[in-house]
């Protein structure tokens, strides 16, 4: 056998391997039936699908948003797809009262929690999809009353529900679940609200994450870091360029990696390249990002 046809093999066999690897990740869907379960931002997106993907897997799950009217239609569905028990929380995640009203109801309908999955993402101000079309850089529009809000739905909320929901994760060795994003790892220009949530969402949770095996408490902390995702609200250009992932995979990517105890998951694969790139080649990623304009008008 020539050199060159065993090096081909070689390369061959290692780009199995990595397949494999990448794809083996030892997920037991028995693991998840019974299995309680708090889900933020459950009305729509990849929130309401991971409703209907832990129902399928018979959990019992407790879901939030603002919209009342959605979240039962989400909780009926759930329920005609298995869920074991369904309920919601009508409630804004920016208010201290309606988080601790979350984890309150899932400690009296559940007497215990598995999973917390963060993924509500809003604002009071205006609409994301408004703000995202706009494209325009923090130095054009500094609206301060905008960060301040957005912050504290994105963030601080997400802080506030995990350690409300501390202790009974710990009593189960939970698992907690953050849904971010490649703008958590990457700078992009007139994105720096959304970027500056996810950033600081890994700063804090993967420091959480630290803390807890300094303790020897045994709560996972998955980061789900998500690409360009196919929910309703999506920018429509971006549909267009084709480089949307399905939302169903998605949210069973993110299921899967809270249970098998992930420390992240990057989905689809494609974000793991391009947020490595961007932190080993910053200055290059710089470039090409002050280049790029994804954020058009259609
Ligand atoms: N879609 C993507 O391409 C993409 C890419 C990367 C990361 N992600 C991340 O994935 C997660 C889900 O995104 P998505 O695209 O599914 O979002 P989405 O379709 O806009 O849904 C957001 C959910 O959050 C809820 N919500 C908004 N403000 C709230 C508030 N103040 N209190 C309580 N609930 C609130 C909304 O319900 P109500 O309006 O009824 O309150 C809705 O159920 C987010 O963390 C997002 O950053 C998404």
């Amino acid at each position: 056998m020539s050199l060159l046809v065993r090096a081909s093999l070689l390369v061959l066999l290692g780009a199995v391997a990595v397949g494999i690897y990448w794809n083996y990740d030892g997920f037991d869907p028995e693991s998840v039936r019974g299995a309680t379960v708090v889900i933020t931002g459950c009305s729509t997106g990849i929130g309401e699908e991971m409703a209907y993907q832990y129902a399928r897997l018979g959990a019992k799950i407790l879901i939030t948003a603002r919209r009342e009217n959605r979240l039962k239609e989400v909780v009926a569905k759930a329920k005609s797809l298995g869920a074991q028990e369904a309920h919601y929380v009508a409630g804004d995640m920016g208010k201290a009262e309606d988080c601790e009203r979350t984890i309150q109801t899932a400690k009296e309908k559940f007497g215990r929690l598995d999973y917390l999955v963060l993924n509500h993402v809003g604002s009071n101000y205006k609409s994301l999809q408004d703000k995202f079309h706009e494209g325009k850089s923090w130095d054009e529009d500094p609206d301060v009353d905008f960060f301040e809000d957005y912050l504290n739905i994105n963030l601080v909320s997400y802080v506030r529900l995990a350690s409300l929901a501390l202790p009974l994760l710990k009593e189960s060795k939970g698992h907690l679940v953050v849904v971010s994003s490649g703008f958590g790892k990457v700078p992009w220009p007139n994105l720096s609200f959304y970027c500056s949530v996810k950033f600081a969402l890994d700063g804090f949770f993967s420091s959480l994450r630290v803390e807890l095996m300094k303790a020897q408490q045994d709560v996972s902390v998955t980061l789900a870091v998500l690409g360009y995702i196919g929910t309703p609200k999506v920018i429509k250009n971006l549909e267009m360029l084709g480089i949307l992932t399905p939302v169903d995979q998605t949210a069973m990517a993110i299921i899967r990696g809270g249970a098998t105890r992930a420390r992240e998951i990057y989905y689809p694969f494609s974000t793991w390249p391009l947020t490595k790139f961007g932190a080993l080649m910053p200055q290059i990623m710089d470039y090409l990002t002050s280049e790029i304009d994804l954020v058009q008008e259609s």
